[in-house]
């Protein structure tokens, strides 16, 4: 027997299942069947528990019942009236009737008041086939409509066309308010009400277009919809799929899973995967609408070659293309040396795929110059976390949230970045969690419609580490800390060391105040919170990690979480919100130039040893290059050979000018991507990439899930990536024979420890599953360290705060920090070709009014950044939300070059940028700087030559 909570008719997660079990049951009886549910639930669940189905149009299985449309009417035994089953209570004894005359009296009643101001054009319509309310009808019997069609009715209300994805025709709406549900309960914007009452009553998107309004196009409304009212364009514009294949996004770390529907091998629309355990059934605008880009006119679907990066492209057969990218390395090992090449995996790409590359370099290459994009992201988490817990990934699963009394964002902005679960967030801050926010900016988080944080604390950007430090000193010197959670998970010796360095008064918050520019009464109070108000969660992002002192910081976040035993339970934890769609395999996948899989250094004999024996190949004991050393020894002249897959470093990567002037130096870039991006320019070898919907594999997110990407549709270049790899890998000389990933999958899960669970057969049995994954943890880990910490003890380590050397000064006076946009995905090249430009055609800087006034700007202006790296131009947006002296923007177009004038200072133990920290001047101008000029010209040759589109935003020159 299932028991189901009447609220919420998705897949009940563990702890509140066990939760029902334990509360009173009541049975009763539906249409002659006994049911037992738990008390609460309403009638008609029940009636879904006993195998009846009741009709029903307002009601859905993931919002609150609301009772308006007056279609699951029943009638209960000894109770006069017809209640509506979805707001009625079940209780013990009830004897439940759905199917009486009198009942299909009423329905058949209801539906024709529906259906008579209802346009009749079903067969035309998008919805047709997939309409709740024709369904319904039929379900009703209703077969007459008395009232006619010629009195007052909304056949005239006018089309919503302005959404790019979806559109909006009062003329269909029923006025049942799911849309409005969804739009408060699931994704927590609140964009729409009922305006209006009786007759006059319609949706509103507070009186403004869709695209004007506060609506964040997450498609929540869309997807609950019953009617055609709200309609994907595109089904209205190909029809409803006819199959379709369960697969996962491939933008960013929450990893959501999704219906891909289909029609042959086209997609008609994405629709988020009820079952999908981290984003159950819920979705952003870019997984469920921004798919376009992968059947783009400017895919690349040939592999091309060319001996200079100033000749022309010439394409050719994939054998050649292999053969000369296997001969070109192969030349320049003999005679550069065996280390004068090397390679980088992909985020983007699945594990498996991910695991080719590394073996590829470590078993063919026959070195250890693998990285990944990680090392410009996360790469302190793994460090940080590694060495004070034993594990390099987040403790928690997403649905742990829903169990947090205190949640604590640091240098993270959900809404935008990881949209899924910032909604999930939301939902438990509006259920009564209090939430403190350290950002440098007033983020969504901070304040919007039923969000409030308690604190704020608007920290200059470089101060992280003092800011946490000032936490745990008035934690331990008020005495807040856990100390028998201390004592008997943490080692002794290092917490002695770290409580002495703690509570030195340098740490307190009064003392770092002028530093951080946080009010040291606020950060007391915010510290007291987070000690004392029940269960406490850090999330936390890129604002963390991309710092001089990122893996101090995370350090420091540890040790925050041991003194006040918030680890290794629900509700708590250490939670990075990682980026990239599977950079958390990525790393696992074994990218890092000093780990193998499972993040076992290259120098532990036994590991190389069963490594070697499973390759068949000598392997070497000592680190590899990582991505700024490769770099850095391609301009010094002894790097000469990169393998880069769906990775695009010359726009992602810092320090523009000496990224490309590498490149330049090198003698074979083979670059693998859907798109000739900004790395192609200076390339020698093209191999087309494949998208996720081409392809079989896994991604593993933010929780350590690993989920499995389906393949919809063949491979537009005749390889998926993972052939790709096989292919140079066998033309260099090394074979590998895979006929499927599943084999890969296979040899990883051989391999490692915690993957030895892990197979595509679990996977399709369980759906998907939370490594660790073996003989200790068949079923995967939603949370770790439980009992004890993968490492044994927690190890506290001290986080002396050691000022970035970025300062401002009187010629850069201001900080630069970067970040993302909702509608947008890192460097862009996925969203840029979709109709997400909508929301952000171009890169902004955000800019205080006070900063602004000073310079002269005003709104809209073009303005000049520099820094000493460079210089480059954009339009500024004058705001509050940031404070005076900090200025931010986003790198998602190349044409803004945000990375122009980002530094090559970074992180002391992983080389991860300093991204967040750059002193920057900004001044009026009337065009674009030399570097932007320049960079037009190349675009405008390069895309030329390859004959695809320059997506480069007009309007300069202005
Ligand atoms: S738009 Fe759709 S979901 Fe919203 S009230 Fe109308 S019919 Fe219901
Ligand atoms: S698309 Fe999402 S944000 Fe926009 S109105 Fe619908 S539910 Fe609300
Ligand atoms: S939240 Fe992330 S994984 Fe989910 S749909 Fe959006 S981009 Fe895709
Ligand atoms: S489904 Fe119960 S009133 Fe609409």
């Amino acid at each position: 027997m299932a028991l189901i909570q009447e609220t919420d008719f998705g897949t009940p997660s563990p702890l509140r299942y066990s939760e029902l079990v334990a509360q009173s049951l009541v049975t009763l009886e539906i249409d002659g069947k006994p049911v037992t549910v738990p008390a609460g639930t309403s009638v008609m669940r029940a009636a879904v528990e006993a195998g009846v189905s009741v009709p029903k149009l307002c009601a859905t299985d993931s919002i609150k019942a609301f009772g308006s449309c007056r279609l699951c009417l029943v009638e209960i035994d000894g109770r006069r009236g017809t209640p509506a089953s979805c707001t009625t209570p079940c209780e013990p004894g009830m004897k439940v009737h759905t199917q009486t005359p009198r009942l299909a009296k009423l329905r058949r009643g209801v539906m024709e008041l529906y259906i008579s101001d209802h346009p009749l054009d079903c067969l035309t319509c998008a919805a047709n086939g997939n309409c709740e309310l024709q369904d319904m009808a039929g379900v009703v019997g209703l077969r007459e409509v008395r009232y006619g069609y010629e009195g007052a009715n909304h056949f005239d209300k006018k089309k919503d066309e302005s959404n790019p994805y979806f559109t909006f025709d009062p003329s269909k709406c029923i006025v049942c308010s799911r849309c409005v549900r969804a739009c408060e309960e699931t994704q927590g914007t609140f964009a729409l009400t009922i305006d209006g009452r009786g007759f006059a009553s319609m949706v509103s998107a507070g009186n403004k277009p869709f695209l004007e309004s506060e609506c964040v196009s997450c498609g929540a409304c869309v997807q609950a919809c019953p009617t055609a009212t709200l309609t994907e364009k595109s089904v209205i514009a190909k029809g409803q799929g006819e199959h379709s294949v369960v697969t996962t996004c491939a933008y960013c770390g929450v990893g959501c899973a999704f219906k891909a529907e289909m029609q042959g091998s086209e997609v008609v629309r994405m629709v988020p995967y009820k079952d999908g355990k981290a984003n159950h059934g819920h979705s952003c605008v870019k997984g469920r609408f921004a798919w376009g880009y992968a059947t783009h006119a400017d895919r690349m679907t040939k592999p091309m070659i060319r001996e200079k990066i100033t000749d022309p492209w010439r394409e050719v057969s994939w054998e050649e293309a292999v053969g000369y990218a296997a001969s070109e390395f192969r030349r320049l090992q003999a005679k550069y040396g065996n280390e004068s090449i090397g390679g980088i995996t992909s985020s983007r790409c699945t594990n498996e795929e991910t695991y080719l590359v590394q073996k590829l370099i470590r078993a063919a290459f026959g070195n250890n110059n693998v990285d990944t994009c990680a090392r410009v992201c996360h790469s302190p988490t793994g460090y940080g976390l590694k060495t004070t817990f034993g594990t390099s990934a987040g403790t928690q699963d997403f649905d742990s949230v829903e169990e947090a009394d205190v949640i604590l964002v640091i240098g993270a902005n959900p809404t935008d970045a990881h949209p899924v679960f910032a909604s999930q967030m939301k939902k438990r801050l509006r259920e009564g969690a209090r939430l403190i926010v350290i950002d440098p900016r007033r983020i969504d988080m901070v304040r919007s419609p039923h969000v409030q944080s308690d604190y704020h604390l608007p920290l200059q950007p470089g101060t992280n580490v003092a800011v946490i430090n000032a936490i745990a000193h008035v934690i331990v010197t008020e005495g807040l800390l856990r100390e028998d959670y201390v004592t008997e998970r943490c080692e002794a010796a290092t917490f002695e060391l770290w409580r002495n360095f703690i509570v030195e008064e340098r740490n307190s918050p009064e003392a770092t105040e002028p530093l951080t520019g946080v009010p040291s009464a606020d950060l007391r109070a915010a510290a007291r919170l987070y000690a004392t108000g029940g269960n406490a969660a850090i999330y936390y992002g890129l604002g963390v990690t991309e710092h001089s002192q990122g893996s101090t910081m995370v350090m420091g976040m540890a040790n925050l979480a041991m003194l006040t035993g918030n680890i290794g339970r629900r509700g708590v934890g250490v939670n990075p919100l990682r980026g990239q769609n599977n950079v958390q395999g990525a790393c696992d996948m074994g990218s890092f130039p000093h780990e193998f899989t499972g993040y076992r250094h290259v120098s532990e004999g036994p590991v190389r040893e069963q490594f070697e024996q499973a390759w068949n190949v000598p392997l070497q004991s000592d680190p590899g290059l990582r991505i700024p050393n490769m770099l850095d020894a391609a301009v010094e002249g002894t790097f000469k050979g990169l393998y880069v897959q769906g990775e695009d470093i010359a726009q992602s990567d810092p320090n523009t000018k000496h990224v490309t002037a590498a490149l330049a130096a090198m003698e074979c870039v083979v670059v693998q991507d859907l798109f000739l991006n900004e790395t192609a320019s200076y390339a020698h070898v093209f191999l087309p990439g494949s998208s996720f919907l081409e392809k079989d594999g896994t991604f593993t997110n933010a929780e350590r899930r690993i989920s499995r990407v389906r393949k919809a549709m063949p491979p537009m270049a005749g390889k998926a990536d993972w052939e790709a790899t096989m292919a140079l890998s066998n033309a260099l000389g090394y074979p590998m024979t895979y006929t499927h990933p599943s084999e890969i999958m296979d040899e990883i899960a051989r391999l490692t420890p915690t993957f030895t669970g892990v197979s595509y057969a679990r996977l399709d049995e369980l759906g998907s599953v939370q490594w660790p994954c073996n003989d200790k943890a068949p079923e995967g880990t939603p949370i770790m360290h439980i009992d004890r910490f993968v490492r044994g003890e927690g190890r506290f380590m001290i986080t002396e705060f050691v000022p970035t050397e970025e300062r401002t000064t009187g010629r850069f006076p201001l900080i630069l920090t970067t970040g993302r946009i909702l509608s947008h995905y890192n460097v862009g090249a996925q969203t840029r070709r979709t109709e997400n430009n909508a929301w952000h055609s171009e890169d902004i800087l955000d800019i205080h009014p006070f900063d602004a006034e000073y310079r002269g700007i005003q709104d809209g202006d073009r303005v000049a950044i520099t820094s000493r790296a460079g210089e480059t131009s954009l339009r500024a947006r004058v705001t509050e939300r940031m404070q005076p002296g900090v200025v931010y923007t986003t790198f998602h177009h190349a044409i803004t070059g945000a990375n122009v004038v980002t530094t090559e200072f970074a992180d002391w133990a992983t080389d991860c940028p300093e991204y967040k920290v750059t002193a920057v001047e900004v001044r009026p101008v009337k065009k674009e700087s030399e570097w932007q000029a320049r960079y037009r010209e190349t675009k405008r040759l390069t895309t030329q030559i390859a004959g695809v589109h320059d997506l480069t935003p007009a309007g300069a020159g202005d």
